[in-house]
């Protein structure tokens, strides 16, 4: 006979001991510095989302595709108008066709888009290149498909590509590199010349790249953003990823998208059907209508300049030293006539006493290298930055 439910109730529970697979990720710099900036009543200038809203006409249009009846499962690789729309964007920008069909698939987030792309090619006993800083998903993404961290530095300070460096860390083993332009936390923004010598060194290997490039509409000073979809060599080995979180302000969406060859694809939503399976369906809807008017992208860029030249002014009567700022809407500062302190004792300093937060470089990097460099992120009202610069301004 069982015995009775009330017998289980007194039995002392047990939670099985786990060995944790990712021993050495805790909680975000983003949340911590996040927390510190509510304590504290500081402008939060850390982590990277708007305090504006996003375009009345794109909440008209997720409404409106609600209402229309767009509110169950859809195709799991993405509502067909969304894909229609970015590929006809990318042939536009970029001048590569991929097709809607087998070579877009809409994703939850950019960070999703990553994560599936390398639990799609990377196996244990592979080798995966990243370029430090970099943005914090990447290496935990790697551990989880059981492969090795092969980081590269950017050039410190300059945070430009090392091709020799790049070239060096290359071995049989490796199965990907993930390269990302314009460049969280440092605002750098690849030239043709870097994309051209990598693809010189890829040519000859099976390496597969995985091209995060959500800021690819903040560019900035004329430039344009040079997507790894451009060059056919690199494109028939990469999955480009990207986000409409960062392009039309909404980041708390989680809508991004992933765009490569049919191979590529193929593998890659085989993962994906059984990750997240698709997308929320209003907001593709909605996202592809809106996407119809070009002119949100295309002035995103002159609309960030404005706020980037705006808080540089601000920041030039500081002994902060501006690094270039060439792209994303993240202005890194040095700090080092400002303070002794490290990059992270800074950061806390800076919100607690003067109530402005940033992020450290540090945070950016596996070993925490420290090169006295701090981000601030500008995608905020013009009043906010003015009252974080008349606190910056008592420095
Ligand atoms: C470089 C980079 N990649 C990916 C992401 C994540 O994008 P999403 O919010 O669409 O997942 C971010 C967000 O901060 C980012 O800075």
């Amino acid at each position: 006979m069982n015995a009775p439910l009330s017998a289980l109730e007194s039995a002392t529970p047990r939670t099985p001991a786990l060995q944790s697979k990712l021993p050495r990720v805790g909680t975000t710099i983003f949340s911590v510095m996040s927390a510190l900036a509510v304590q504290h009543d500081a402008v939060n200038l850390g982590q990277g989302f708007p305090d504006f809203s996003c375009d009345p006409k794109l909440v008209d249009a997720v409404a409106e595709a609600m209402r229309a009846g767009h509110n169950q499962y859809p195709p799991m690789p993405g509502a067909a108008p969304l894909r229609q729309a970015i590929s006809d964007k990318i042939e536009a920008l970029y001048g590569r066709r991929y097709d809607a069909a087998t070579d877009i698939t809409v994703t939850a987030g950019a960070t999703q888009g990553i994560l599936t792309a390398v639990l799609a090619v990377v196996r244990e006993g592979d080798e995966v290149i990243v370029l430090e800083p970099c943005y914090d998903s990447y290496v935990p993404n790697i551990e989880l498909a059981g492969a090795t961290v092969v980081g590269v530095p950017l050039t410190p300070h300059t945070f430009r590509p090392d091709m020799a460096r790049i070239a060096a860390a290359i071995t049989p083993r490796t199965r990907a590199i993930v390269v990302n332009t314009p460049h969280n936390p440092s605002g750098t923004v690849w030239t043709a010349e870097e994309w051209r010598q990598l693809d010189e060194l890829l040519a000859p290997t099976d390496i597969v790249l995985i091209s995060d490039e959500v800021y690819e509409h903040m560019v900035y000073d004329g430039q344009h953003h040079q997507s790894a979809a451009s060059l056919p060599r690199l494109a028939a080995r990469a999955f480009i990823v990207s986000s409409f979180g960062k392009t039309y302000h909404v980041t708390g969406w989680k809508v991004g998208f992933v765009a490569a060859p049919p191979a590529l694809t193929a593998e890659f939503r085989k993962v994906h059907q059984f990750n997240v399976f698709t997308v929320n369906t209003p907001m593709q809807h909605g996202l592809a209508r809106y996407m119809a008017d070009p002119a949100p992208y295309l002035e995103l860029s002159a609309f960030y300049q404005r706020k980037r030249d705006l808080f540089r002014a601000g920041l030039a009567g500081t002994r902060f030293k501006l690094l270039p700022c060439e792209g994303t809407y993240f202005q890194s500062v040095d700090i080092s006539a400002v303070s002794d302190l490290d990059e992270s004792e800074f950061c806390q300093w800076l919100t607690v006493e003067l109530g402005v937060a940033a992020i450290p470089t540090s945070a950016f990097y596996r070993d925490g290298f420290d090169q006295r460099v701090v981000r601030f992120c500008f995608a905020k009202q013009d009043q906010t930055l003015q009252t974080a610069l008349e606190r910056l301004q008592r420095l």
